[in-house]
């Protein structure tokens, strides 16, 4: 039997086969809106010639989040990526393969590790800084966008591309970025402009890569690097425990690089603009709490430092809260499952569905957080901790596939962080923008800030 017994989730009815995938195409924020406002939790919109059953909130997310690949699976969704990564790699190879792959990249994220990077993501921040003037007007995300290229370079990419082909890589970067549109989702190969430019830059890009892995592994130095990770890992229980071919490193660089570069800059961007938003309820404790830090810890922002500042961290997570950069994880339903509602209902989802988890909208629920439109960084201190409820916090998702990058991606953004704390005040020129939910990683919109230099102490 392929199927269960029971109850369909209801079909979010009067979209035609093409209107779904034009919304969907469109960034599927009204589409997600419209069906939780009409249906509730569950609900099933056909997109072109695939059904997608959304699932919102943590009532109905466990299975989502922790059942096996051999039932919500990752590769028949997210294979659209493959012509950006790369062959044999992540969602282009079968799931034992990848377990492996992310093994890797684990291993380059250790705490020992990750305190070789923290120095690296300082050093970025201070020189990035300086080249500010006393006062300007700048947007954040155009800013952090920039600053975080250049982290991700050093310690993800390795000083080789940081000091010698910085450029070159960032426009290759930025012309595969440039080809995922959100219609790549559904026809990643589609004769368009945009792709042909992505499958440009991506050869160049494995060129180039080549050269450096050939000359890092023939060199008797060892970086601190994600690079140099790759560069000696060996695969375990598949592929007779072989190394990574030049073009496997390449491809898992890229990889992660996608996964954790925009998303980290458009989290920077929000952290920045609620805390200039939000003086007292966000950036006066934060100042206060960089004093007590360098009372505690010196000026150096070391990995023991970075790790102390709580009220900083609490601000990342309201903003990561409040919006989300990925609006949809995805999977495909490889069995049928059993959801039931906070309400009582229970319906059975079909092998074959798409099932989409939505952080931005579960973190919208009032029974969850209280007041949720509102950036109040306390309702992660205690005695509140609205967060400490399954699947309640998902911006960094959850269960067996959660961000392997999130350590990573707090240390950087305090750093950027503190180093501003310590050397500006920053005051909104706008009114704090809305989300572009056009873009496939969602940030903000425009938004002017007026920066001026000062010192902290
Ligand atoms: C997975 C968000 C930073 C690497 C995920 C997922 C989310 C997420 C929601 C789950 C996807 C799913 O369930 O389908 C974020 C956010 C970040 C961030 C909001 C920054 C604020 C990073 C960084 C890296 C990274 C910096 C790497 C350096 C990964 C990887 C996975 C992942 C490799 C896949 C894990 C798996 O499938 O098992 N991230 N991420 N992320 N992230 Fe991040």
């Amino acid at each position: 039997f392929n199927n269960l017994p029971g109850k369909r989730p209801p079909v979010f009815e009067g979209i035609p086969y093409i209107g779904g995938l034009i919304k969907f195409a469109k960034g599927p924020w009204n589409l997600l809106e419209e069906g939780y406002a009409k249906h509730g939790e569950v609900f099933t919109v056909p997109v072109a010639h695939k059904r997608v059953t959304f699932l919102i909130g943590p009532e109905v997310a466990p299975h989502f989040f922790k059942a096996g690949d051999d039932e919500m699976s990752q590769s028949e969704v997210y294979d659209f990526n493959v012509p950006t990564f790369g062959k044999g790699v992540v969602f282009d190879v079968d799931q034992k393969i990848r377990t492996e792959q992310f093994r890797m990249f684990t291993e380059a994220l250790t705490k020992n590790r990750l305190k070789s990077y923290v120095p690296h993501f300082n050093k970025e921040a201070e020189e990035y800084f300086a080249k500010w003037g006393d006062t300007g007007v700048i947007d954040f995300k155009d800013e952090f966008c920039k600053l975080v290229t250049l982290t991700a370079a050093r310690t993800l990419l390795g000083r080789e591309v940081r000091e010698h082909l910085f450029e070159q890589v960032a426009d290759l970067l930025h012309g595969l970025d440039e080809g995922m549109v959100p219609l790549s989702v559904f026809f990643p190969y589609a004769p368009i402009p945009a792709h042909w430019k992505r499958d440009r830059c991506r050869k160049q890009l494995s060129e180039i890569f080549a050269k450096v892995i050939r000359q890092r592994r023939a060199s008797n130095t060892r970086e601190e690097d994600v690079l140099q990770q790759f560069c000696d890992a060996k695969y375990q229980n598949v592929l007779g425990g072989r190394a990574l071919t030049e073009e496997e490193i390449t491809g898992l660089l890229i990889a992660v690089l996608f996964a954790g570069q925009h998303t980290s800059s458009i989290t920077t961007s929000w952290t920045g603009i609620f805390m200039a938003a939000n003086k007292d309820k966000a950036w006066n404790p934060a100042v206060e709490e960089q004093k007590a830090i360098i009372a505690k810890h010196g000026t150096t922002l070391s990995f023991e430092a970075l790790s102390d500042m709580e009220v900083l961290h609490r601000n990342i997570t309201e903003a990561l809260r409040m919006h989300p950069p990925l609006l949809l994880v995805m999977r495909y339903a490889k069995k049928p499952f059993e959801v039931t509602t906070s309400d009582g209902k229970s319906y059975v989802i079909p092998k074959g569905d798409v099932v989409a988890a939505s952080p931005n909208f579960a973190h919208m629920l009032p029974h969850i957080f209280k007041n949720p439109k509102q950036y109040d960084p306390d309702r992660f201190a205690p005695p509140r901790e609205e967060q400490n409820r399954n699947y309640a916090f998902i911006g960094f998702g959850a269960g067996r596939h959660a961000c392997i990058g999130q350590n990573f991606a707090y240390l950087q953004i305090k750093s950027i962080w503190s180093v501003l704390l310590r050397n500006f005040e920053f005051e909104l020129l706008d009114p704090v923008p809305g989300a572009d939910y056009e873009s496939m990683v969602i940030g903000p919109k425009p938004c002017r800030v007026r920066y001026t230099r000062r010192k902290l102490l």
